[in-house]
């Protein structure tokens, strides 16, 4: 089946890339409003992007009433936030930030959550995140009339005591498992995992010919049962 994108809406082209494309890893992100307060929403259109410069990615829609989301405005005004990573613990949390609540409410209060100061960037990040990236704006763009994307560039890396080894910088994976968004309302755990090895020509290969199969060398073993 092939579906030309010239000819279907953008509803239909959200329906289909968001179940192609799967799972995304989602951003909470908390930026500083005019007077001080804390924002704190989630976007799956994210991802990093490279690490020199260490660039993140966000897909800013504007509202369904077609204003502009208080993190656009936000990251617009003092060029500064933080992407804080989701795990189990803090999914709850993490759908009550995306809760249209009334203009004076806080979504981190009502999502239970807490905040840490930043170091290099004046929003806080969630104290309850496994990880959190401080980013500066390199570039927000306004690509159609009611989209942004927001380049950040990540400046810092706050991780949960116990998660990075300091002397190797290695992430202990059996520890941070953060959840992935699927289709909609349903998300994914990252605990199930395997190895796999980028084979070395021609030692994996099996003539002298290059071929585009090499002789499987992987072991896979799932990190948990
Ligand atoms: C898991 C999840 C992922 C989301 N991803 C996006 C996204 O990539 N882009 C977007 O514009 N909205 C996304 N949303 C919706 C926003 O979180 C929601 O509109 C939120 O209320 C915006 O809050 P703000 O006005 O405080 O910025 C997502 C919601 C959820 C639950």
């Amino acid at each position: 089946m092939l579906v030309d994108f010239e000819k279907i809406s953008s509803h239909e082209r959200y329906k289909l890339l968001t179940a192609a494309v799967v799972p995304r890893p989602i951003a909470l992100v908390s930026t500083l409003a005019p007077d001080g307060s804390v924002n704190a929403a989630p976007f799956s259109f994210f991802n990093v992007f490279s690490e020199d410069p260490a660039l993140a990615v966000l897909g800013l829609q504007h509202a369904p009433d077609g204003s502009i989301k208080d993190t656009t405005r936000h990251i617009l005004d003092t060029g500064e936030f933080v992407i804080n990573l989701v795990d189990h613990p803090l999914a709850d949390a993490m759908v009550v930030c995306a809760a249209r609540l009334p203009a004076n409410a806080s979504e981190i209060e009502a999502a239970g959550l807490t905040v840490a100061a930043s170091h290099h960037v004046r929003p806080p990040r969630i104290a309850q995140a496994p990880v959190s990236l401080e980013c500066r704006t390199w570039e927000i763009r306004q690509i159609t009339p009611t989209r942004h994307l927001a380049i950040g560039e990540i400046v810092a890396l706050n991780a949960r005591d116990g998660l990075i080894d300091p002397d190797t910088l290695y992430f202990d994976m059996n520890v941070y498992e953060p959840i992935g968004r699927l289709v909609a309302n349903s998300y994914c755990h990252t605990g199930d995992r395997f190895e796999l090895k980028v084979p070395s020509y021609p030692e994996d290969f099996p003539t002298t010919s290059p071929s585009p199969h090499p002789v499987s060398n992987q072991t896979s073993t799932k990190a948990k049962p």
